[in-house]
């Protein structure tokens, strides 16, 4: 038996692979276009793991994937593939339309050959899984209820609104061609391998480097934290017992204001690596321009999958940013690899 996870070079999907190896043990297809996002440095431990084949290469490339499939006969497919920044979705579009709508529909056509080719009992097995994200619902005001499942779909940004039309193409092939789909939509996540050019992992290695920790707007905005190895238990857990069809909220329960984040992990380095001159790491928070369109409040109800699937975190945010912390404490090398060229540039351009 065998998997095939798409994007698992990137931050979620190599924190998925790596403990897909370490607690399940099947072997699985890495299928990673390596986009600025993916890093093999991230697989570092399991290259060379026989039960680990990684192939370059992009979901939209529909024949490349088919071939794949015919090749592995994976039992099932795990979609992270996409691109993933809102900020960059802001500047540049065009690639979040590509990958995100183009290409997991090209996954889904190759999906769908291959699956009609199975027998009938394999076919009964087959899952196909989306990973997706809270943002597809838009935002929500100061009172309001957390996201459920029917929450209405109010994309705001592009980068969401691609995700949105990726959900309605997997729902659709479920609904019309009888794909055995699942889809999660999940919080934001944080932990190791994180791309340093999101919140918490920027504001770690800024805070490091002795570099201002750039606060959008008033800093109030308000997002649901999960630790990623939880979203990953989370995948397994709606793989395993999920119901074809299905859509399942993930979150953490951690509702936080963007600035208490920034200041919880300012509290954890003051601790962990003083300052030499012995002030706070606060002082280096520094309020910039908003987002355009920023979301101002994200909330998770993951009431579904826990009462359905009993499926609960593990981690609290104070577990999970301390587990973070100390790991890019620990991991410096990783970050100096992965903040080169593309990264510079971007920071550069952005933060200008
Ligand atoms: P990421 O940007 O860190 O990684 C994306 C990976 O996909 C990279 O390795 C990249 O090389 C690869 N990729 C991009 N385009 C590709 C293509 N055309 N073909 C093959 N591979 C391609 O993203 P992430 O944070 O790990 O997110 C993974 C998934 O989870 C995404 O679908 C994202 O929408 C979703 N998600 C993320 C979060 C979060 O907080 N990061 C929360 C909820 C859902
Ligand atoms: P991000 O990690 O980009 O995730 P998302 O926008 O998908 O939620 O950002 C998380 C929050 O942090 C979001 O409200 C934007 C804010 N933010 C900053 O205030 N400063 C920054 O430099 C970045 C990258 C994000």
């Amino acid at each position: 038996m065998t998997i095939l996870v798409t994007g698992g070079a990137g931050f979620i999907g190599s924190n998925f692979v790596l403990d897909w190896l370490e607690t399940v043990g099947e072997p699985l297809v890495n299928l990673d276009a390596l986009t600025y996002a993916g890093n093999k440095q991230n697989l570092s431990t399991i290259l060379k793991d026989e039960r680990h084949i990684f192939v370059c290469g992009d979901i939209g490339d529909q024949k490349m994937v088919a071939r794949l499939l015919l090749e592995h006969q994976p039992r099932a497919i795990i979609n992270f593939a996409a691109e993933s920044h809102v900020d960059r979705s802001i500047r540049n579009p065009e690639s979040f339309i590509q990958t995100n709508i183009v290409g997991t529909f090209r996954l889904l056509e190759a999906a769908r050959e291959y699956w009609s080719g199975l027998s009938l009992e394999a076919r009964g097995t087959f899952r196909f899984l989306h990973v997706s994200t809270d943002e597809v619902y838009g935002s929500l005001e100061p009172n309001s209820p957390p996201f459920t499942e029917t929450s209405r779909y109010e994309p705001n940004s592009p980068y969401s609104a691609s995700k949105a039309g990726s959900d309605h193409l997997v729902r659709a092939y479920q609904h019309t061609y009888g794909l055995p789909t699942l889809t999660t939509n999940c919080s934001n996540n944080y932990g190791p391998y994180h791309f340093p050019e999101k919140l918490i992992p920027l504001m770690i290695v800024n805070a490091l480097d002795g570099k201002p920790l750039p606060v959008y707007g008033d800093g109030l905005q308000r997002r649901d934290w999960l630790y990623v190895k939880d979203h990953c238990s989370a995948i397994r857990r709606v793989l395993e017992k999920g119901l074809v069809g299905e859509v399942y909220n993930i979150g953490g329960g951690n509702e936080r204001a963007n600035i208490d984040i920034v200041r919880a992990i300012c509290t954890l380095l003051d601790q962990m690596i003083p300052r030499a001159d012995g002030h706070s790491y606060v002082e280096y928070i520094s309020y910039v321009q908003d987002r355009p369109g920023h979301d101002r409040r994200y909330s998770i109800d993951a009431s579904k999958i826990e009462r359905e699937l009993g499926w609960r975190p593990d981690e609290t945010f104070e577990s999970g940013i301390r587990k973070t912390v100390e790991w890019y404490l620990a991991n410096q090398d990783w970050v100096a690899s992965v903040t080169s060229g593309e990264y510079r540039n971007w920071i550069e351009q952005h933060y200008s």
